[in-house]
């Protein structure tokens, strides 16, 4: 059984996609696989990932943050997320959100595991930790909110790591349009029976929160 996903009215500012030009991205298939297999993610695999990501990271740059922020704030207001305790931001990148991030917990581990994106960090916020998101360098039941931004899911981690009334945050800033995607219904449906979301869309992207059950 998937979990149950719930969506919200769009807000009022939707903004228009580019045109479909990313639904063959390489990285596509990849994330569907690590989402869905569980052996889908294999040292071979993490190796392309980090080479491919060190080479994007040196002429990587955070575009249009007003606009792609959107999704994300709209999840933190409509989203049901109480503010504190330890958080995630997992691919953090080149720390486009870690500063905006950093104001909702008390602890905030920004993880990449590209070197070279974590040294052109351009916030100063969080606790910056080279780490891969399917073995994350925390105790079990420990972190209160995963953030996940264009990036990588690893159910059984969100499982392991998730203290009980913790959550997962889940955002396509280009909504179906953003290279590295799962729809909120293919994460609800990774996740299992044992997690609950809520979903919406803002500005040109997408969101979902999910808790257990
Ligand atoms: C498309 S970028 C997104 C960066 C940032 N979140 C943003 O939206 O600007 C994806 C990031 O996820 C990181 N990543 C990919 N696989 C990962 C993994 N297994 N563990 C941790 N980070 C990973 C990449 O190195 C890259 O920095």
């Amino acid at each position: 059984m998937d979990a149950e996903l719930k969506y919200l009215e769009p807000t009022e500012d939707i903004v228009a996609r580019d045109g479909g030009m990313n639904a063959d991205h390489p990285m596509r298939k990849v994330t569907h696989q690590v989402a869905f297999d569980r052996g889908g993610w294999t040292s071979e695999r993490a190796a392309k990932v980090v080479k491919l990501f060190d080479e994007m990271a040196q002429t990587w740059k955070d575009k249009d943050f007003d606009s792609r922020s959107m999704p994300l704030l709209d999840a933190l207001k409509r989203g049901g997320i109480v503010p504190g305790g330890v958080g995630i931001e997992l691919g953090c990148g080149t720390g486009a959100y870690s500063s905006l991030l950093s104001n909702q917990f008390d602890s905030l581990l920004c993880i990449d595991i590209s070197f070279e994106m974590l040294v052109r960090s351009t916030s100063d916020k969080g606790f910056r930790i080279r780490g891969d998101g399917a073995m994350l360098p925390v105790a079990p039941g420990s972190v209160d909110g995963l953030f996940c931004v264009n990036t990588l899911l690893f159910p059984d981690e969100v499982d392991r790591i998730l203290t009980r009334g913790g959550y997962l945050v889940w955002v396509s800033t280009s909504g179906n349009q953003t290279p590295i995607y799962l729809s909120p219904a293919d994460v609800s449906t990774a996740l299992g029976s044992a997690f609950a979301g809520v979903s919406s869309e803002s500005g040109p992207g997408t969101w979902s929160v999910f808790r257990r059950r």
